[in-house]
């Protein structure tokens, strides 16, 4: 359904995005941001949420703005996307389009990773940081030869795939850790070139990580990475890093907590933003497991 704007001439109005569309929902936003995460990303989630994405045309029909508030689970959503036609920007577009995506479910949560210049876009949403920074975004590319790691002694790592007897166990894990069951087969396992490790002690799950291509340069993108402690989880990034060692020469992504920034210091990445987590409604924050979270899905707290 469509939403006429008066004040913004004849003809602009927020519309629900097209399949055919979710490349230009990714475009305003990257080409700013210097973060090319790859339409693939984009695609997941709409192919999860279709009603997630919303744009707002111009009277030529041309799309000049674009959002999504993903749903996650019962009664939250994650706002992603956020990106306004250059030309059109300063004129309360994102402003209306995100509060048209909250009109969806109007009494869910809604989080957020903002860019930390535009927090007070947000703000003014009503949006309030709950974790200042959360994610650090790095990127660059592999330069030196892998030094090889240790593996944590009474431990063993397995590559999980599709149909494994173990993804309940990791399914399990991942709730726990995050603080509400996801689809995990969906994104975790389910593409063509990931690479998902999970690392076992004693006949119990103690962490996993995933590695993938990025869509648009074939770079490697790292992530999630959570584990029990410092030693596994840097193993398994190890262990996935040296899986993806070809790609990572063309780039690396990767979104980790403080836990991780060594990771990426120790590989000369570059740190491109510490974003802060915001939520709508502070008293109803998922019950993340700080200490366990290593390297994030992706921005929006989402699997990718
Ligand atoms: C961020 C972005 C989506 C804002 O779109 P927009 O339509 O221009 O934003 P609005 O006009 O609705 O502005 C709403 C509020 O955002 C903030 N804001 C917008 N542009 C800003 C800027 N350049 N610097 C600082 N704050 C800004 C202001 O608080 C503004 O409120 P105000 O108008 O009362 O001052 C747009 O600049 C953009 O596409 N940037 C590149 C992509 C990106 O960074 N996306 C992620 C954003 S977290």
């Amino acid at each position: 359904m469509a939403e006429q704007y008066p004040g913004h001439g004849e003809g602009i109005h927020i519309r629900e995005l097209r399949p055919e569309e979710v490349e230009s929902a990714a475009k305003f936003w990257f080409e700013d941001l210097g973060f090319d995460v790859g339409v693939r990303l984009f695609q997941r989630w709409y192919d999860q949420d279709p009603e997630a994405f919303r744009c707002i045309v111009d009277e030529n029909g041309t799309i000049v703005a674009t959002a999504s508030a993903v749903r996650q689970t019962e009664g939250l959503y994650y706002i992603g996307t956020v990106g306004v036609d250059e030309a059109h920007r300063g004129r309360g577009l994102a402003k209306r389009l995100i509060r048209s995506l909250r009109r969806r479910d109007p009494n869910a949560n809604y989080g957020l990773s903002a860019v930390p210049s535009y927090l007070s876009l947000y703000e003014g949403l009503g949006f309030q940081v709950v974790e200042q920074p959360f994610a650090h975004i790095y990127k660059g590319a592999l330069r030196e030869p892998l030094k090889k790691t240790q593996r944590p002694e009474g431990t063993e790592l397995l590559e999980i795939f599709n149909g494994h007897p173990r993804f309940q166990e990791i399914e399990d894990y991942d709730a726990r850790i995050h603080g509400y069951r996801r689809e995990l087969g969906k994104t975790l396992i389910d593409d063509e070139d990931g690479v998902v490790y999970a690392m076992v002690r004693r006949e119990r799950i103690i962490g996993f990580g995933k590695v993938q291509s990025n869509q648009r340069d074939q770079g490697a993108w790292f992530g999630p990475v959570y584990a029990d402690d410092d030693e596994s989880a840097q193993y398994i990034f190890s262990q996935l890093l040296e899986r993806f060692q070809r790609q990572a020469q063309t780039s690396i992504y990767v979104i980790v907590s403080y836990l991780a920034r060594h990771w990426a210091e120790e590989l000369n990445l570059q740190l491109i933003e510490k974003s802060p987590r915001c939520y709508v409604n502070v008293d109803q924050v998922p019950a993340m497991l700080y200490q366990h979270l290593y390297a994030f899905d992706s921005l929006d707290f989402s699997l990718m």
